[in-house]
């Protein structure tokens, strides 16, 4: 089996090639590194018989005409991070529409095969926000999309995703292109994610021995899914009769306000610091959980802890702290 994973150098898409990879899939990655780095985790995967890198641009058509043969297409490629929504929001659309539309044109002349795109739960945030209370939490996948202040340039990310999700059953409509899956991820997290993100964070500063250990809010909710369960839920999406449904990826069943997170995190550490409690960062939503339903139908049940996914964060990240 041929399976393609646009993105596959960035955080998920690694561990995906990996994943598949070790189930003798041939797989090709497509990145340009314009967020991924070429470690050594990297290294090591492109290095192995029936990985093949391919280094280039999805915002360039070309970057496809040569690719054929693929039973899986894993569309992960994006510019993430929310300091990039502020920061290159130009990049941050362009890769996610303008990428996304070359991959639809490209997918739309192959004889066989089925898309997976990644969304997010960005794409509901600004309803979330506009229908308050009544907004359904844990959140399904059928869920109205809002962009609530087009002004705010942090939409490139969210508004590129919502495109996306139009574009992928536009083109399935226009082209007949029956075999395509979308999916939106909630809070993947593991070894390396990046810097940008709070657990990365929360261990970088208990590293760093901060005392009094300073909480934003914290009484906030939100889910977590270890990468191991985000990956093996991707597969399991694509390999499934899931054509032309939505489906969120992420975890429902261990909810927790973030100031019991950190507690999680000085657990694994070993660590007692004091809390200072500051004031939520402004817009931060009280809630958020995915309905997950959809996905353990198809037979999905995580299996990495929330406490055994921080040890594996913080054994990865300890050293790149000190
Ligand atoms: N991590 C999460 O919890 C999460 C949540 C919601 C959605 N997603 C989506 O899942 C996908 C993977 O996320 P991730 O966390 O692994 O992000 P990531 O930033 O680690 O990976 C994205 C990859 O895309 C590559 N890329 C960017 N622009 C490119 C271009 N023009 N051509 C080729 N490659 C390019 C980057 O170099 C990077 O390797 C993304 O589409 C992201 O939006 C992730």
């Amino acid at each position: 089996m041929k399976a393609l994973v646009t993105g596959g150098a960035g955080f998920i898409g690694c561990h995906l090639a990996r994943h598949l990879a070790d189930q003798d899939y041939d797989v090709t990655i497509l990145d340009n590194f314009a967020r991924a780095e070429e470690d050594e985790d990297f290294k090591k995967l492109v290095d192995r018989e029936n990985v093949t890198f391919l280094k280039r641009d999805i915002t360039l058509a070309e970057s496809f005409t040569d690719l054929e043969g693929f039973d899986y297409v894993y569309h992960l490629a994006a510019i993430n991070g929310t300091g990039n929504f502020y920061k290159i929001p130009d990049k941050v659309l362009k890769v996610g529409v303008l990428g996304t539309l070359n991959v639809l044109d490209w997918f739309v002349t192959q004889p066989k095969g089925k898309l997976l795109f990644t969304s997010s739960s960005e794409t509901y945030a600004g309803a979330l926000r506009l229908l308050g209370e009544k907004f359904p939490i844990p959140t399904p996948e059928e869920v109205p999309f809002a962009v609530d202040d087009p002004t705010n340039v942090r939409w490139s990310y969210g508004a590129s995703k919502i495109i996306g999700e139009v574009a992928m059953h536009a083109y399935a409509k226009a082209h007949d292109m029956k075999n395509y899956v979308i999916i939106r991820y909630h809070n993947i997290y593991g070894p390396r994610m990046g810097f940008e993100h709070v657990i990365p964070q929360f261990i970088e500063r208990v590293v760093k021995k901060e005392n009094p250990f300073k909480i934003y809010g914290g009484q906030e909710t939100r889910t977590f899914c270890y990468v191991d369960d985000g990956v093996r839920a991707t597969q399991l999406v694509m390999e499934s009769g899931t054509n032309g449904q939505t489906i969120h990826i992420g975890r429902s069943d261990d909810e927790l306000k973030i100031l019991d997170l950190a507690q999680k995190v000085f657990n694994v550490a070993g660590v007692s610091p004091e809390i200072d409690v500051q004031p939520a960062p402004e817009g931060s939503v009280m809630r958020r959980c995915p309905d997950i339903a959809k996905l353990e139908k198809l037979g999905f049940a995580p299996s990495t802890s929330l406490n055994e996914g921080i040890k594996q964060c913080y054994d990865w990240y300890e050293g790149k702290f000190t």
